[in-house]
């Protein structure tokens, strides 16, 4: 299974450098943390007046039957709970609608950031891992900023206001309340450690489910066809069941804490009711005192144990700062060099010069390549499958960049001009058409405000689109669905054509598909080439022979070096590899059918 999903989900709890760059995404909203630290600070300020007044109200208005006095006691009661109210409205408002503004603002950093990374990052990282740094990290973040950081602050007033006033109250009570403290400690370590770890196991088996059912969905064609039902079911099931299992686990650490730490917190209660009892009895301490005592003892330990769940919060938000700071400190291997150089003018010539490449190491997939495309001038390629022609492509808009040799558009060499001046000079069809949700006419137009309604439809219709969106019931405005799957193969690629025309580019490069269409939509395509290459530099990598017979010139590629480079005519002359390609796709015409779905390997 995959592995790499499972990046560490813990590490460390506090990491001060961390926690500082997270903070200064509070920064924009400095007042309103400012404003939310005061409310809080307040608030526990005036809860630790409840018990107090309880004290009053027994010893000074109970005790001597003064019902005018415990009346005013009452209403000032109920006035600190309404404002407590409202403070409390506010400090949620507050915090959660900061929290939500820090969300949106990193979202979109991410977002921007993931836009500008270069193609191999995407080869090296599952689609799951960066789907989860935008969603659940960011959501993890999210309760550090409402939950966490800043009601420590509360909680912190909280605490030592109690402790305050235990001590100035009865000193000794005070020592028996917190003599269970060293037992709850313990308890709450160990389970800290325990729960770590299985929270650790559970988020790895979370991540595993998705990366498994993302890829289930995704091939449900597959699995279906191929009867593979029982054994991924299978598969399901294990991972389901380990990830019960961990959740079981965790319930019983669950059960046992909670009811553990409030038993010890009854015990410290009946401490304080049994020796402070007698207290009372002896007349050292007033009744009212002792029932304060207990409100307070019983507030004590809500924070505590209050604090192990921050402290997950902390630990599961640092973590997932972590990885979200190591995406966007992830550089882009290509971007727009520091002083880009524009060509004077945008012909689109191209020239690749030794061009030597490889996507890993050394495996070297072009060797040597040397090539001039002048402007105008249609090239075509030619080859085995594997033998670097969509590579070469991907070098041209600069999707990895060569370490050996170079490239050059319109004279200049691509690492130094602006990346989108670069890019915006192609239309590229690619071997697997790509569309995106929306409409018919979005996916021509890809939103681009520049390209009017009229020069889409010039463009559908010019490629032969039209007849097909003629025949939609909301034509240009019929919903796309995902991944077009409500397209054949065939229209999906006149779509793309349509979109490489929309955008009327200086040099169009085209990918032809391998798969195979019927003789109709097989002239229809011929055709619509013809046009896309019409008035522009042309680079078309073929697998039917027939689109490049009146190419100006045909490269063949072998094994990632250049072999035979010529006119169809002269190429057919040298009786080679092009002459041995083209008989076979000859012979095939007449034998089956009227294309070829591939140039077969040559030895
Ligand atoms: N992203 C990648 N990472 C690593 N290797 C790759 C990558 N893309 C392609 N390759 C390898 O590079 C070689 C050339 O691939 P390329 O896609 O350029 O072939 P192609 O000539 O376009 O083949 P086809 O006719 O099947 O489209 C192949 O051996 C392929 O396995
Ligand atoms: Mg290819």
């Amino acid at each position: 299974m995959t592995e790499h999903y499972d990046d560490h989900i813990m590490g460390k709890a506090y990491d001060g450098q961390m926690m500082r760059r997270l903070l200064g995404y509070l920064r924009p909203y400095g007042r309103h943390v400012a404003l939310a630290i005061v409310l809080i600070i307040l608030i526990s300020a005036l809860k630790i007046i409840g018990p107090y007044l309880t004290k009053i109200a027994i010893d000074r208005y109970i005790a001597a039957a003064d019902l005018a006095g415990l009346g005013k006691l009452g209403l000032i009661y109920l006035a600190i709970l309404v404002a407590l109210f409202g403070l409390e409205y506010l400090q949620t408002f507050l915090l959660n609608s900061i929290g939500q503004r820090v969300m949106y603002d990193l979202r979109m950093q991410i977002f921007s950031h993931t836009q500008k990374l270069d193609v191999a990052y995407f080869d090296r990282t599952p689609v799951g891992r960066m789907m989860t740094r935008i969603t659940s990290d960011v959501d993890a973040l999210n309760e550090l900023f409402t939950s966490g950081v800043v009601t420590i602050f509360g909680d912190i007033v909280n605490l030592s206001g109690i402790i305050l006033a235990l001590f100035l109250m009865n000193y000794r009570l005070a020592g028996l309340v917190f003599s269970v403290l060293p037992l709850i400690i313990l308890v709450t370590l160990i389970f800290k450690i325990k729960v770590r770890e299985n929270y650790r196991q559970v988020r790895k088996l979370i991540a595993r489910m998705n990366s498994f059912l993302q890829e289930s969905i995704t091939g449900m064609m597959v699995i279906q066809i191929f009867g593979r039902e029982p054994r991924k079911f299978q598969h399901f099931e294990s991972i389901n069941k380990d990830h019960l299992d961990a959740n079981l686990q965790a319930i019983l650490y669950y059960a046992l804490f909670y009811p553990g730490i409030e038993l010890l917190s009854a015990v410290s209660i009946g401490l304080v009711i049994w020796y402070g009892g007698g207290q009372v009895v002896l007349g050292a301490m007033t009744l009212g005192a002792l029932v304060a005592f207990l409100q307070y003892s019983e507030r004590f330990f809500q924070p505590i144990s209050d604090l192990t769940e921050k402290y997950n919060i902390l630990q599961t938000a640092m973590a997932s700062a972590e990885r979200i700071f190591t995406l966007l400190d992830t550089p882009s291997a290509i971007a727009t060099p520091a002083e880009p150089i524009s060509p004077a003018q945008a012909k689109g010539a191209i020239e690749f010069h030794r061009v030597w490449f490889a996507y890993k190491d050394e495996n070297w997939v072009l060797r040597d390549i040397s090539f001039a495309v002048k402007e105008g001038e249609r090239l075509a390629i030619v080859g085995a499958t594997g033998s670097g022609k969509t590579t070469l492509i991907n070098l041209l808009t600069r999707f990895y960049d060569v370490p050996r040799g170079e490239i050059l558009v319109d004279g200049i060499n691509i690492k130094q001009m602006d990346l989108y001046d670069l890019r915006r000079r192609f239309s590229v069809v690619l071997q697997d058409v790509f569309l995106f949700s929306g409409t018919v006419e979005s996916n021509i137009r890809l939103y681009d405000e520049n390209i009017t309604l009229e020069q889409v439809r010039e463009a559908a219709s010019l490629v032969h689109l039209d007849r097909f969106i003629d025949r939609l019931p909301k034509g240009y405005e019929e919903e796309v669905r995902e991944r077009g799957s409500s397209f054949s193969v065939g229209e999906k690629q006149l779509l793309s054509f349509a979109r490489a025309l929309a955008f009327d580019p200086r040099i169009l490069i085209l990918d032809e598909a391998t798969s195979s269409v019927d003789t109709e939509t097989e002239i229809l395509i011929q055709d619509a080439i013809q046009q896309l290459m019409k008035g522009r530099t042309s680079i078309v990598i073929a697998h039917r022979l027939s689109t490049i017979q009146d190419a100006d010139r045909i490269i063949v590629l072998h094994k990632g070096t250049i072999r035979e480079t010529g006119t169809h005519q002269e190429l057919l002359a040298q009786r080679g590899i092009y002459h041995r390609l083209y008989q076979l796709q000859y012979k095939e015409q007449y034998g089956r059918r009227p294309h070829v779905t591939n140039v077969p390997s040559v030895e």
